[in-house]
């Protein structure tokens, strides 16, 4: 059993309060299991205008906090919202940075260019606020860009701090692809130390890195998949940060995330027209209909293929819509899409439905009702990941008993098993080349299994089901992750 620790996350995302992608699943769920572990938890996240008030009214009542940001001195509301004994959020109210139409972006997908103030700003009231509270820290918990000025704060300006002074700082990269990269502009309203502006820390190609710097200041640096660890420590996929993650050495490692089965298991799923387990997969039927009626596709025994997917081009979509229409046209097969984004994207699979009806079924939008039901209803979910640091939906898929047809890339490598045609063992469909061949060949393979060989695939489906990607398991390897910045930290101090 570890110790128990006061742990402080900062994040831009958490369920059930905002969300755009998994960071926020793996936030909300992450903090939940070290809180039942026993440890202290405290979140601290924007108070987006999203967030509807009565989701975070509590008992104890706001309070307002000031927070030296470069040489300015700013102010803001805080709600403090205690979720149980060990686990307390705290949203930073400043209306003038998160009381707009999006959290990164307005609604024409482009960032706010005060993008890293806001989020600077996010980081250093964290620190602030376990001062106010006098709250002792023992882990700085920072997730990806946005977190990470954090690490820098707390290093550069809390060093010497009652609360703070003793913390480590550990940095999760849920995906490398975004780094909080801004002209140096807004540097002086940051604060850091002018020292920190060069090419290991915060300085990149003339402007400023957000990541990078996290990465320099945390005492432990993980990202979300095995695979993904290693692949970021390549050219082709470190998005430039290659040789500023090899300095890490075995500071830099990768933890698979966890799933919250409390939210997505069809034994006990509320959004699902009817429940299903490995014992009793005959609710699985239901769930196709009702998903058939949503979309208005063609009640006959073609498999349906699921995607639930930010529309961008990490996703690997654009291979997609270049085999889609191939794909309907040469195969017995559907499809249920729902996923929103790239302005592109979104509209070229908006217009399939009227091309293919009864064949292709197309929401752009966020439904957090209709996700669930595509997991539950389809027989099939494609991942054509360019990357995948960890990937969440084809882990939700396996519990589903819906089979994923993934490229072989980070997490979705490391959590999905290969179909061997001549044993009839694996959970999946994967493949390597990123190209519209490989997605046409992959998903003709996955649907021939489906008609030829429907006892492999029925196993597949029981198999898929009994995997489990628990939270017990990844948030032990974070308090593993968490003693031992604990003891890096010690060491440096004491060096
Ligand atoms: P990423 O974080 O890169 O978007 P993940 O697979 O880790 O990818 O997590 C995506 C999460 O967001 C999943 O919980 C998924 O169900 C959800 N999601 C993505 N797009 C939508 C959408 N359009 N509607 C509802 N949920 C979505
Ligand atoms: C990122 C990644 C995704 C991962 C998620 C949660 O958004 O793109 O692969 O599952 O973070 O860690």
């Amino acid at each position: 059993m570890s110790k128990k620790r006061n742990i402080l996350f900062v994040t831009s995302e958490s369920v059930p309060y905002a969300k755009s992608g998994g960071l926020a699943d793996v936030t909300g769920a992450l903090s939940k299991t070290l809180a039942e572990n026993g440890h202290k938890v405290i979140v601290v996240m924007p108070y987006y205008a999203s967030i509807p008030a009565e989701l975070i009214r509590s008992a104890e009542a706001p309070f307002s906090m000031n927070v030296w940001m470069g040489d300015i001195e700013e102010w803001c509301l805080v709600h403090p919202k205690k979720i149980n004994e060990n686990l307390e959020y705290y949203f930073i109210d400043f209306q003038n940075y998160y009381f707009r139409d999006g959290m990164y972006h307005n609604l024409a997908m482009q960032d706010y260019l005060d993008n890293p103030k806001r989020f600077a700003f996010l980081s250093q009231a964290a620190m602030y606020l376990c001062k106010t509270k006098q709250i002792k820290i023992d882990i700085v918990h920072a997730h990806d860009w946005q977190g990470s000025a954090a690490l820098a704060y707390l290093k550069t300006h809390h060093w010497n701090d009652e609360y703070l002074g003793s913390a480590a700082g550990v940095l999760t990269i849920h995906n490398i692809g975004y780094q909080g990269k801004y002209p140096k502009n807004d540097y002086s309203y940051l604060g850091f130390r002018e020292e920190d502006y060069n090419q290991f820390i915060f300085e990149d190609f003339g402007g400023i890195n957000l990541l990078k710097g996290g990465i320099h200041f945390a005492d432990i640096v993980n990202t979300v998949s095995p695979a993904y660890a290693n692949e970021t420590l390549t050219s082709e996929y470190s998005h430039g940060l290659d040789n500023i993650l090899r300095m890490k050495g075995e500071q830099y490692i990768g933890i698979l995330n966890g799933v919250d089965y409390a939210e997505w298991d069809p034994q006990n799923d509320k959004l699902i027209s009817k429940s299903f387990s490995v014992k009793n997969m005959s609710g699985k039927a239901s769930c196709k209909k009702d998903l058939r009626q949503h979309y208005g596709l063609a009640e006959n025994d073609a498999p349906i293929i699921g995607i639930v997917s930010r529309m961008v081009e990490q996703k690997g979509l654009h291979m997609l819509a270049n085999s889609i229409e191939a794909i309907v046209k040469n195969m017995h097969v559907q499809f249920a899409i729902l996923g929103s984004g790239d302005k592109g994207l979104e509209s070229y699979f908006a217009s399939l439905p009227d091309k293919y009806p009864g064949q292709i079924g197309v929401q752009i939008g966020y439904d957090n009702t209709l996700a669930h039901k595509i997991e539950a209803g389809a027989d099939f979910f494609i991942m054509p990941s360019l990357y995948e640091p960890c990937g969440l939906n084809q882990i939700y898929s396996l519990r589903y008993g819906t089979l994923p047809i993934v490229r072989a890339t980070g997490g979705l490598d490391d959590t999905v098993e290969q179909y061997d045609e001549s044993t009839g063992e694996g959970t999946g469909f994967k493949f390597f080349d990123a190209t519209e061949r490989a997605i046409y060949n992959t998903v003709g393979w996955a649907i021939s299994t489906y008609y030829d060989r429907p006892q492999h695939y029925r196993a597949m489906q029981k198999r898929a089901i009994q995997r489990s990607f628990s939270w017990k398991d990844s948030a032990n390897r974070y308090e593993t992750a968490y003693e031992h910045a604990i003891q890096i930290k010690k060491n440096k101090t004491q060096a």
